[in-house]
């Protein structure tokens, strides 16, 4: 493990009677354990400390990249994609491990690299993917939290994601932890392929605040409890976004659907002409991920229309993205002003908030929602 000077972590205060110890839900702790899970990771992994065991792979021959996951390990795998793409040069394929175990092999190719991505390192269906990658003769690491599981075993190299024990059956601070191995890794790929380190190194900064960053994202919690009355009529959601943040809204959907029984839909904001306008009215919330970056006149744009056909508009955004939507805005959560390249693990939290409170003020037992397991292991 690296010796690496961190900053201090703010202190998050919950508003009165809305801490995690008041609520009992397992979730509700395990959201606000995230600045220390990310402080774990970063002792781990940070300058690139802890990736040593991939040099019996020799990243600098590999061309491709699979990334395999279930559920919100996909959205983690989408995630990774775009910084593997970015950073390291290296072509992605983001699979869900359903579909990838069940298909014939094709066009695999022995300088691919399996990245397998799951909290409990045990859903059936990411082993067989496992399975297959091995038999199609590509080497296979395993980011995984639980790393004394069936993954963690039998991959060629383990990284594991040190989010400690996780309970409630929504994953949240594993999914987090995942992100930030899955940054980490792309930007040691990217130095084992001879990137320039100057331009890497504001990432790995950028990466070593994360716990900071989502103590501030964690500062919404007063604010989610306001934004909680706009979805009481709702029986949907859309949560729209562009770019790096696409997955995150994927991931937001799903953490709705699961413990507030709504449902939710993610999209990249353009393709909200193209058919789910048609869904919009007042009794719709519409969730938009906001940055100010370039990418914001036209998420701006794609707001503006579902304002303008009633949709209720929560803003997840900056500062600046705030502000600049302020004349179609109903209500706001708002993310820190942090670079790009670690905002969509920053805006992962509002939306678990949003989440676990939604699903309180519903009624429902966030740590047990009907019909879902933590693990889901075919017998
Ligand atoms: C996440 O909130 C879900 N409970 C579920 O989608 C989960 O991510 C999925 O079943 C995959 O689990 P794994 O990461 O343990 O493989």
């Amino acid at each position: 493990m690296s010796a690496v000077a961190l900053p201090p972590i703010p202190r998050v205060e919950s508003p009165p009677g809305f801490s995690p110890a008041e609520s009992g839900f397992a979730m509700h702790k395990e959201i606000h354990e995230q600045p220390l899970a990310a402080r774990v990771v970063a002792r781990h992994y940070g300058r690139d400390g802890g990736f040593d065991r991939l040099d019996a792979l020799d990243l600098s021959r590999i061309r491709r990249v699979r990334l395999i996951g279930a559920g919100t390990s996909v959205y983690a795998t989408r995630a990774a994609k775009r910084w593997f793409e970015t950073v390291a040069g290296l072509p992605c394929e983001a699979e869900v491990a359903s579909e990838y175990a069940g298909t014939a092999a094709c066009g695999e190719a022995s300088d691919e690299l399996g990245v397998v991505v799951s909290q409990s390192g045990e859903t059936t269906e990411t082993v067989a993917a496992m399975v297959r990658l091995r038999e199609a003769g590509i080497p296979t690491v395993a980011v995984v939290n639980a790393a004394s599981s069936t993954i963690g075993r039998e991959a060629d190299v383990v990284l594991p994601t040190f989010a400690g024990p996780e309970t409630g059956v929504c994953a949240t601070k594993s999914f987090t932890a995942a992100l930030q191995v899955l940054a980490r890794f792309a930007l040691h790929a990217a130095r084992r392929r001879g990137a320039d380190a100057s331009q890497l190194a504001p990432h790995a900064e950028a990466l070593d605040r994360i716990p900071e960053w989502i103590a501030l994202a964690l500062e919404n919690e007063p604010a989610v409890l306001e934004v909680l009355p706009h979805f009481d009529r709702a029986r949907s959601a859309l949560i729209i976004a562009r770019g790096a943040l696409v997955p995150i809204a994927a991931e937001g959907a799903l953490k709705l659907k699961e413990i507030t029984y709504i449902h939710a839909e993610a999209m990249p904001a353009g393709e909200l002409k193209h058919g789910p306008m048609a869904l919009v009215d007042s009794d719709l919330p519409v969730v938009a991920l906001a940055a100010s970056g370039s990418d914001f006149g036209r998420l701006a744009a794609n707001v503006r229309q579902a304002a303008a056909r009633g949709g209720r508009i929560v803003v997840v955004g900056d500062r600046a993205a705030i502000l600049g939507l302020s004349d179609c805005v109903t209500t706001a959560l708002t993310l820190p002003r942090c670079p790009d390249f670690v905002l969509p693990i920053a805006a992962t939290v509002p939306l678990q908030l949003l989440a676990h409170h939604l699903a309180v003020r519903r009624g429902v037992d966030v740590d047990r929602p009907r019909n879902l397991a933590k693990a889901v292991i075919d017998e």
